[in-house]
């Protein structure tokens, strides 16, 4: 696309997508959400992250998730999802549900991370300028912070959407206890909590073994997963070697080579083999396997290129599993399954 010309999001964007309902509230979410954690940040052109985020609300993703501390470097992610703001979606902001978090390490000193009120009422502001944005539509407590009380942090939010900053509050890695507080403060001040969000796919049951997916639905949240292809594992991207430029390949990954045991390939192949029965890649299954799920409210996934997103995408066509192709995944999957918290 030329810059001169205006961006135009496809006319039948939303006949694509299927779209769900977070819990007990009153919004949908698309099945399939773009996490804009790596590949947006200050080493990818702007044509590609355009590329992407284009071809993403085109096809009815109108979810995308940031932090303040993604990029790299921190606060890049923001900062192109703003010149974004600026140069394409900005006709379309109020089709767009937009959310950031605050909880890691973003600046020097007491107030540059955690849990307390300073800390986030500061980041949220910072993320709205970077973001060109008035309000973000959901803000999470990114992580709990065991040092700060949690009315504090759980204040904050609720503050924050009475002053307009945020139209939903949630809440992401919290360990089950600080979960289950937080839903009921949330609840008792009038703020319910929109999205429980964590790691959950085929290799990491955490949240299932720690009763988290269940709890957020008895709690009238949604559940959102994040890496639901573990960071590319859930894919044919390491079936035959680490590519270049791939997440594993990059020097400081979060994405360590040491994962990839001879275990995991086999593991790996079998759940492949197992895709191609069903007729789909790889991806497609993981993401399938989860959006079968009726606590599942969305995938949210992450992509460096336009062909990755497309075949994501594809999960939507096939979610429905027959009991043998569940048992064969769980039989497959046994050796290379995580149930403990990293
Ligand atoms: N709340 C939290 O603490 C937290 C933590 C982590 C993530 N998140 C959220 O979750 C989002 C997604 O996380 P994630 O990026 O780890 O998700 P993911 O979907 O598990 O992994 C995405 C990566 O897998 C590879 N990939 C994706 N689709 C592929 C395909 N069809 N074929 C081959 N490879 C494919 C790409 O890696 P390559 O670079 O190798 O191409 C891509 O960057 C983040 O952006 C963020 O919004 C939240």
């Amino acid at each position: 696309m030329s810059q001169h010309t205006p961006y135009a999001a496809s006319a039948d964007r939303y006949g694509k997508m299927q779209y769900n309902r977070c819990g007990r509230s009153g919004v949908r979410i698309p099945a399939v959400t773009l996490g804009l954690w790596q590949n947006f940040g200050s080493q990818t052109p702007f044509d590609t992250i355009r590329e992407i985020a284009h071809y993403a609300f085109d096809a009815g993703i109108c979810h995308f998730d940031l932090a303040n501390n993604y990029g790299p470097v921190p606060g890049a992610a923001e900062e192109n999802f703003g010149k974004l703001m600026q140069t394409s979606f900005r006709p379309y902001r109020d089709e767009l549900f937009i959310s950031t978090k605050a909880g890691y390490l973003m600046w020097p000193g007491p107030y540059g991370e955690w849990g307390s009120r300073k800390y986030l009422f500061s980041s949220l502001d910072q993320s709205l300028k970077r973001m060109k944005l008035d309000y973000v539509d959901l803000f999470y407590s990114h992580r709990y912070d065991p040092d700060t009380p949690l009315e504090e942090t759980l204040q904050a939010l609720v503050d924050m959407v009475r002053q307009g900053k945020a139209l939903y509050v949630g809440i992401s890695r919290y360990p089950h206890d600080a979960a289950v507080f937080a839903y009921q403060y949330l609840r008792e001040n009038k703020t319910p909590c929109l999205l429980f969000q964590d790691r959950y796919n085929i290799i990491d049951r955490m949240p299932e073994k720690e009763d988290l997916v269940q709890l957020s639905a008895r709690n009238g949240a949604g559940f959102i997963s994040f890496s639901p292809l573990q960071q590319g594992l859930l894919t044919d991207r390491y079936l035959n070697g680490i590519p270049e430029g791939s997440r594993m390949s990059r020097s400081g990954s979060s994405l360590s080579r040491n994962v990839l045991t001879p275990a995991m390939l086999e593991a790996l192949r079998g759940l492949d083999a197992l895709a191609r029965q069903r007729g789909q890649s790889l991806a497609q299954m993981a993401l399938s396997w989860l959006l079968a799920k009726p606590e599942v409210t969305s995938v949210l996934i992450g992509a460096s290129s336009v062909a990755q997103l497309k075949d994501n995408l594809g999960a939507l066509a096939n979610t429905a599993f027959s009991e043998q192709e569940k048992a064969a995944i769980e039989q497959t999957a046994a050796p290379i399954i995580i149930t403990g918290r990293d």
